[in-house]
């Protein structure tokens, strides 16, 4: 009896030469349509039965997305315009007209009584609540009463490197935590519950008002059944060791310049003040948030350490130094997004050039907007971030997909349609960027009764 292999190689050679011409095509058709179709394959398309060619047709139409547990975000945000401002107020009525005209979430909206026409206007029929109890930041209870010390410490030469524009900038940002807490406590009892009384809100976020800088497409948002799933997968991260309702979500821009960050990550204690590893705070203030009692968790957490570093006449001006060094005292309650996260799987598929690193229209996941807001996208519906991605990819040009003459590197990926990260547990992150020989530092001022301060001592 003669064996398989010995069959063939009795065959005559026109035909293992034909055979193998055949294989060649296939698997050269197969690769090809693999390399260039990346971004199509990464993408969901609406059902269309019309225009199949070349996809598999599946037999159900997908599902759509339901939006019916939507109602249980809630989003919580303020203006209070400043004599002296980063920006224009125009500026801001054009940024707060694509945040309020857009999302169709409840929003609970502090401003001062004379900017409600305005907040109104921009948000038209949408639901919103907006409380005007507060004329001035220095009305909003932690920050009442402390405007003389915000004013000399914003003008103390020992903090000249970190002073902001107005010192009442600085109470905004420190009426963050409150505002949350607040607003989650008081929207069932507003308009916004239509008379329910049985209104819950599962997830509470903080946006800025002027956090979304181009007309979009953030109806639903953050999206209740993405940023459920991501709660979900942070459990997984944490091996189930923390649950849903304690993990708090702030976004990171950027860590800082390398080796600096780290050296200055390992060996800050609470005691030496807000943290500002490496000059930069890890921390983005222009999001947060996470379940109800995480919520109330972080308000509590936070005027305790305010007011214990305030009476020691530390600079307590920006909020994200006070978010960063919360998120190092309890990194395990923290889940992060990190677009520029040198370790991030998804930036190996992408052919990004490497002198658009910086430019806002690139990143290392492609064209995912300005880096800053990419947590908007990150927490958008499947359906919302293709809307998104194909605005963004319309606004580069793609490099070639060649081999440019002696540059190989990467000719063969997809296009720079911006990728999806992982959600990151702010743990294993530190472990990972200071060592695993970090261990979380003690959070001794925590369990003080830490009341605000009176006389303050600064330095002139
Ligand atoms: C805060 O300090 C900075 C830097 O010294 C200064 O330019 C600014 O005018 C101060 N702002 C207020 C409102 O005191
Ligand atoms: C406005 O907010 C504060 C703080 O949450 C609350 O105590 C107050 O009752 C609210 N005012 C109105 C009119 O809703």
């Amino acid at each position: 009896m003669v064996s398989i292999p010995s069959r063939i190689t009795l065959l005559p050679r026109t035909v293992k030469v034909a055979v193998l011409i055949v294989f060649l095509i296939i698997s050269g058709l197969f690769f090809s349509s693999a390399s260039w179709d990346t971004y199509d394959r990464f993408t969901l398309r609406p059902f269309d039965s019309s225009s199949t060619s070349g996809y598999p047709t599946s037999n159900y139409p997908p599902k759509p997305i339901s939006h019916s547990d939507q109602d249980k975000v809630l989003v919580v945000s303020a203006f209070f315009p400043l004599p002296k401002s980063n920006h224009q107020i125009s500026d801001y009525e054009a940024w707060i007209s694509y945040f309020l005209s857009t999302v169709k979430t409840d929003i609970y909206f502090y401003t001062p009584p004379n900017m409600v026409s305005m907040i109104r206007r921009l948000r038209g029929d949408l639901p919103i609540y907006i409380n005007s109890s507060y004329s001035s930041p220095f009305d909003v209870p932690p920050m009442q009463g402390l405007e003389e010390d915000y004013i000399l410490m914003n003008k103390s030469s020992k903090f000249s490197h970190r002073a902001v524009h107005h010192h009442a900038m600085s109470a905004i940002w420190n009426s963050k935590p409150f505002f949350m807490d607040e607003a989650m406590r008081h929207a069932p009892d507003t308009s916004l519950a239509f008379g329910r009384k049985d209104k819950h809100y599962e997830y509470v976020f903080w946006s800025d008002a002027g956090g979304m800088r181009e007309p979009n497409f953030y109806e639903h948002w953050p999206e209740y059944n993405r940023v459920d799933a991501l709660w979900e997968e942070a459990r997984k991260l944490s091996g189930y060791m923390i649950q849903k309702d304690e993990f708090f979500f702030i976004p990171i821009a950027e860590m800082g310049s390398w080796g600096k960050y780290k050296d200055e990550g390992r060996s800050w204690k609470d005691v030496h003040g807000p943290a500002n590893p490496g000059q930069v705070p890890w921390s983005e203030g222009s999001f947060l948030g996470g379940q109800p009692s995480a919520i109330s968790w972080f308000r509590e957490i936070y005027y305790t350490y305010h007011n214990a570093w305030l009476a020691e006449a530390m600079f307590v001006g920006v909020d994200q130094d006070l978010f960063s060094a919360i998120m190092l005292l309890y990194s395990h309650r923290f889940i992060t997004v990190w677009l520029t996260d040198p370790e991030a799987p998804a930036r190996h598929h992408t052919s990004v050039p490497e002198a658009a690193g910086s430019s806002d229209r690139w990143s290392p996941l492609g064209a995912c907007g300005a880096h800053w807001y990419y947590y908007e996208w990150f927490l958008s519906d499947g359906e919302t971030r293709d809307k998104m991605r194909d605005k963004w990819i319309g606004q580069i040009e793609e490099p070639q997909n060649q081999p440019v003459q002696g540059n190989w590197d990467g000719w063969w990926k997809g296009s720079n349609a911006c990728r999806l990260t992982n959600l990151i547990w702010l743990q294993q992150l530190l472990k990972r960027e200071l060592g695993d020989s970090w261990i979380t530092p003690e959070a001794t001022l925590a369990n003080l009764e830490n009341p605000k301060p009176k006389n303050i001592k600064w330095v002139p």
